[in-house]
């Protein structure tokens, strides 16, 4: 599918946002193997999220859906999920991938996971090293560093500390999991602090861990107990909101109930470094903070973007680069060379569909080097998502803030994360500011 996106001038209202992608893997994680239900409330139901569930359901636990985004799982306990019939399909879901073969890893049993032609590309040797020095056996493609995969689980884990030469959460999650298999402490170390929701679901769920500074160490030994996790919006599927309003010509955007949590709030530093017109309120935490952003058009310039910033940004990086090239001044984005195995190469991705917009954008090993247009506005032109969701989004954007129409191919990937993408902006943007072609 393809969309034809129309400059919107005006683009205005108050929305709310699918549940956060990361918050909703974990609570189907640790539902799982916590002992009793758990209650998850406002799960993301884009196709990450069910690849997730439905690999929990393969495992043996029952999973029920009460209503959107409502469900109930019957945590078989940390001794009981049960050896599946058939390959896991992960589809584009890095995260369902690396956490499951942290989860896998302690597991009498084995297993075989699979992933869409985008997942089956990407690294999974950051997960194989640390689970395999823990005492599991990894084989698969590239000497074990693609799916498909196949873990034969062991129990218990050997103790490890795992110092990670990348700050990624998916990677220190994995650890933590295996670590609740392990017969010792499990700890891992970051260059620099990745989101730490699994950290703080872990905690809440009655795990022993220590948390110090960029260290996090988990002690396993005790049982995990079901509860109620009531997932906040996902501000990664904000950030699409929050830029396409600032860059308009007129109007205002509210997403209200947003996740807050300082790990992934770099895109609020950012907009602010811009110069945007952001109001952040929030409100009661419950694990995790969470609030209403408002944002109001405005010039923005040019930033710098780098070290511990990046991971705080991650996600949002490509619609940060749609505001950049629409700033006044350079935007330089450094030390994200891991941008370079998302779902899609994305710094040669931007590079590339950008500049048929009109960018002035070069590609650098570890990020890229906007020059910001100063007021005179992208060209609308055909551009190609490379089958990556935020690319995709970030490219909708763009479309609502150039001059003439723009082709966005590939769209269909907007499901993995965020499928009433759309809807939403129909209807902050105006019902003929997207046309969905088949
Ligand atoms: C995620 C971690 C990040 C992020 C991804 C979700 C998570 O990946 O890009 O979308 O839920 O742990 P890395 O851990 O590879 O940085």
């Amino acid at each position: 599918m393809n969309a034809r996106v129309r400059p919107a001038r005006r683009i205005a209202g108050a929305v709310t946002v699918p549940g956060d992608k990361s918050i909703s893997h974990r609570a189907a994680l640790l539902g799982a193997v916590a002992t009793g239900v758990t209650e998850v409330q406002g799960l993301l139901e884009g196709e990450d999220c069910l690849r997730t569930l439905a690999a929990v359901g393969a495992l043996g636990v029952e999973v029920t859906r009460k209503g959107p985004g409502h469900y109930v799982i019957q945590g078989v306990g940390l001794e009981g999920l049960v050896e599946p019939e058939n390959v896991i399909d992960c589809g584009n879901s890095g995260t369902t991938a690396r956490l499951l073969l942290g989860l896998l890893a302690g597991q009498p049993f084995a297993t075989v996971l699979t992933g869409d032609e985008s997942l089956r590309r990407r690294p999974m040797d950051r997960v194989v090293e640390p689970l395999s020095r823990m005492g599991a056996r990894v084989i698969g493609r590239g000497g074990g560093r693609r799916l498909p995969l196949a873990i034969a689980g062991n129990r218990p884990l050997a103790p490890i500390r795992h110092a990670g030469r990348v700050a990624s959460a998916q990677v220190k999650s994995a650890v933590l999991l295996a670590g609740l298999w392990a017969s010792g402490p499990v700890a891992v170390a970051e260059p620099a602090q990745s989101r730490d929701h699994t950290e703080r679901m872990l905690a809440a769920y009655g795990a022993d861990l220590i948390l110090e500074g960029c260290e996090v160490t988990v002690r396993p030994g005790r049982p995990l107990t079901g509860r109620l996790v009531r997932v906040p919006g996902d501000i990664s599927s904000a950030a699409f909101f929050l830029v396409a309003a600032a860059l308009a010509g007129e109007g205002g955007v509210t997403v209200e109930g947003i996740g807050l949590n300082p790990t992934r709030t770099g895109i609020l530093d950012v907009l602010r470094a811009m110069g945007a017109d952001l109001r952040v309120g929030e409100a009661a935490a419950d694990g995790e903070p969470r609030g209403d952003v408002s944002v109001r058009p405005g010039r923005l310039g040019g930033t710098a973007i780098g070290g511990a910033l990046v991971p705080r940004a991650l996600d949002e990086l490509p619609v940060l680069a749609v505001a950049a090239a629409c700033a006044d001044g350079v935007t330089e984005l450094t030390d994200a060379t891991e941008l370079r195995v998302k779902e899609s190469d994305r710094i040669r991705a931007l590079a590339t569909e950008l500049a048929k917009l009109g960018a002035r954008i070069e590609e650098r090993p570890d990020g890229f080097r906007i020059t910001g247009t100063a007021g005179r506005p992208l060209r609308g032109a055909r551009v190609s998502s490379w089958g990556d969701h935020r690319l995709a989004m970030a490219l909708v954007v763009a479309g609502l803030a150039a001059e003439g129409p723009t082709l966005v191919e590939g769209i269909d990937c907007i499901g993995t994360s965020y499928p009433d993408f759309v809807a939403t902006c129909r209807r902050l943007a105006g019902e003929d500011c997207i046309e969905v072609l088949a």
